[in-house]
């Protein structure tokens, strides 16, 4: 393990043990201190400055930047750019999330190999974190302040819309899992865990304002791609295929109803 990271999971570890035991006498949620003194200082900050360098780099076969990449607000311009993703592109003719259309520009202007890009794009825990990871936080930090603002006025955005909440709210798989039953409802648990209540609009906007997030239990920023992913292996679900419609789908339906809620990443997560 890199020893930033190493020290940084060992201050984790020690705070987790100095926090926990006066709160739990004096809340209802035990680790809200510790989680607050995590976010005002969020190791997830370091990766902001890796996606940056990424970003900039001449890299790939055919060695350039991302600085031709448009993320919606014409090439190279990010600020606000995350702010309105998914969204339709018209050069690929179909509503592209933020990993997805880094795909698409690593691919396309890069040449990178799609499969390649996707084997790694989730890291393992405690790693220094993938190309992607670092990449989709840098791009989302410049629409911090900003507000979400996902349009559905394309017909594909409006379709993936209604995709999204067909899937939201469908039980499927042999548990007959749909994500209404863990997210449907106020005040839901798994063990200490928190369910953020996504028909409610506070908890759609809790998520579509705090992705790409660091994760405390992992040592390393995640995505979206892999909340979802995470989600649907808790469900017992295939595995989630990287940048494939069904997540494109629900984080368009998610993002929308989580539309203006003030973007601040990286978020912190458990
Ligand atoms: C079996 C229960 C379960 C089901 C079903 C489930 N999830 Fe989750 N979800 C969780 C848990 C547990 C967490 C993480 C909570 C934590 O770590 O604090 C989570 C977290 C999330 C988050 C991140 C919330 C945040 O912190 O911003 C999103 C987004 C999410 N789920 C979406 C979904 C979607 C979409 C589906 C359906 C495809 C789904 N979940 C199905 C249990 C579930």
């Amino acid at each position: 393990m890199d020893t930033r990271l190493g020290i940084w999971a060992a201050a984790i570890a020690a705070l987790q043990l100095a926090v926990i035991p006066p709160l739990f006498a004096q809340s209802g949620d035990p680790l809200a201190v510790g989680r607050k003194m995590l976010i005002e200082d969020n190791p997830g900050e370091l990766w902001i400055d890796q996606g940056q360098a990424l970003f900039y780099e001449k890299r790939g076969p055919k060695k350039v930047s991302l600085e031709q990449c448009d993320f919606g607000m014409g090439p190279g311009k990010l600020e606000g750019a995350a702010a309105r993703l998914p969204r339709y592109f018209a050069d690929t003719d179909r509503v592209e999330d933020l990993e997805t259309r880094l795909l698409t520009c690593m691919t396309r202007l890069q040449g990178f190999d799609r499969n390649e890009l996707v084997k790694t794009a989730i890291s393992a825990p405690a790693s220094k974190g993938s190309d992607i990871e670092a990449l989709a936080l840098f791009i989302t930090s410049r629409s911090n302040g900003m507000k979400v603002n996902v349009s559905l006025n394309h017909q594909k955005e409006y379709e993936m819309y209604k995709a999204g909440e067909y899937l939201f709210y469908r039980r499927s798989g042999q548990t007959d899992f749909g994500c209404v039953q863990c997210h449907g409802e106020p005040g839901k648990r798994i063990r200490l865990q928190d369910l953020v209540h996504m028909t409610s609009k506070a908890g759609t906007q809790e998520v579509s304002s705090t992705w790409p997030a660091y994760r405390g239990s992992h040592y390393v920023v995640r995505t979206m791609q892999w909340r979802l992913n995470d989600c649907v292996w808790q469900m017992r679900l295939p595995d989630l295929k990287y940048a494939t419609e069904y997540s494109i789908a629900l984080t368009t339906f998610l993002n929308r109803q989580g539309n203006d809620a003030v973007i601040q990443v990286p978020g912190f997560k458990r």
